[in-house]
């Protein structure tokens, strides 16, 4: 008899974007006629620019000949593309990252999940509340949680509300956790942490021998100068953290897939005796069975994001997102709604309009607007009351979407 994994039956809904494509084609198949715009998933909507373009035909190019042809590669990644990493986004930044610390994947929705495959069922994870669904879902996948409680809280999981009273930035837990997933900017809130902040997480990790997994998919998106890029600058992080970056909003890759993870050489876990052991051979080790590397063509293309061309490229794109996020807000905000976020991220957090519930907003935006964004409470019940608009969005659509909300709210 073939058993299943039964911590699958434990997650409870399916997940968040399916569940918000689901409602969405049900009104379009009852209403074809609504030109329904689309800021629900962060989704880029920009082409790939011109460097990216030119190294990815470049990189099939070589593929049709024999002599230039590669079959398999390297399972951490090239190391044109590592070498690339390392020098542009750790050392120009006085970060001591070295090529041999970063793993090229195909995503790090992908490495959020899998990187649980590490580290024992019995670690104690803690998650902000709202949060990424990934971390929470794939902990429970892994084994390391009971079943989900009323409250929506799954048993033996250290929640971080994130809320107005505390800026919606995670408060140092009571209870001593073993992994603490961080996501700065944060995906939904779009809140930023400081120097300051990090350096919390940082020295609190440190005296609780606990690991940080730091998502950082969204640090391009920083234009502060202050705010760090990478946990790496703060000193000790290099002992108590691993980091997860992307290509997919930095530079368009959702489609494309291509991703990174940095484990430092000195970071240590622990057996069950006590013994200390390195993270990035058991990650290697994870890499080399299960994953045979990301096509030569992408990885050639992404590292078509560091030359000066690319770069500039790149942030042109960025910029556009950003003065996307900056007309929401100010739309937002005029309209009398409490704006967080959109300033140093792509999402614009709401609080909803006349107390609506999170999915009550969503289907009168759908409905009466043919907007769609995503309910606050499918990140967690402290999401609840709120709204995510997406900045990854024409511009056009950006204006006209700020449009319709006030005419129906
Ligand atoms: C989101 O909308 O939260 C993101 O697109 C999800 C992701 O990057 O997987």
């Amino acid at each position: 008899m073939a058993l299943i994994n039964e911590n699958y039956l434990k997650l409870k809904a399916g997940y968040l974007f399916p569940e918000i494509g689901r409602r969405v084609r049900e009104f379009e198949q009852a209403n074809p006629e609504a030109k329904i715009i689309r800021m629900g998933i962060g989704d880029v909507t920009r082409p790939l620019v011109p460097s990216v373009v030119k190294a990815f035909h470049e990189g099939v190019d070589e593929m049709a000949a024999s002599a230039s042809f590669k079959g398999y590669g390297p399972e951490q990644g090239y190391a044109f593309l590592r070498e690339a990493i390392a020098a542009n986004d750790f050392q120009a930044r006085g970060v001591n990252i070295s090529a041999d610390d970063i793993f090229i994947s195909d995503g790090s929705k992908c490495d959020t999940g899998n990187i649980q495959e590490i580290f024992g069922a019995a670690n104690k994870i803690a998650i902000c509340d709202p949060v990424y669904p990934v971390y929470a879902d794939t902990t429970v996948m892994s084994g390391k949680t009971g079943v989900c409680m009323d409250n929506g809280y799954f048993e033996n999981i250290i929640y971080m509300p994130c809320t107005e009273a505390n800026g919606l930035l995670p408060e140092l837990p009571a209870e001593r956790p073993d992994l603490i997933f961080l996501c700065f900017p944060n995906n939904p809130t779009g809140t930023v942490a400081s120097r300051e902040v990090l350096k919390t997480w940082v020295d609190y990790a440190i005296a609780n021998q606990s690991i940080i997994l730091y998502d950082a998919a969204y640090e391009a998106f920083i234009t502060d100068d202050t705010i760090p890029h990478s946990i790496f600058e703060i000193e000790g992080a290099e002992k108590v953290a691993i980091e997860f970056r992307s290509f997919s909003k930095t530079a368009g890759f959702t489609g494309t897939r291509c991703a990174f993870t940095v484990i430092p050489d000195g970071l240590m876990a622990y057996d069950s005796e006590g013994n200390a052991h390195k993270v990035k051979p058991l990650w290697m080790r994870r890499q080399t069975t299960k994953f045979n590397g990301v096509s030569y063509p992408v990885q050639k293309a992404a590292a078509a994001i560091y030359t000066e061309e690319g770069k500039k490229e790149v942030a042109e794109v960025i910029a556009y997102y950003l003065e996307n996020a900056r007309i929401m807000r100010e739309s937002l905000t005029a309209l009398g709604f409490k704006v967080y976020g959109g300033e140093n991220a792509p999402y614009v957090w709401v609080k909803t309009a006349n107390g609506l519930s999170s999915w009550d907003f969503f289907d009168l935006l759908l409905h009466k607007a043919n907007v769609v964004g995503t309910p606050g409470s499918g990140f967690g019940p402290s999401g609840e009351g709120y709204f995510r608009f997406s900045a990854f969005a024409d511009r056009e659509k950006v204006i006209d979407a700020m449009s319709r909300v006030k005419a129906v709210i």
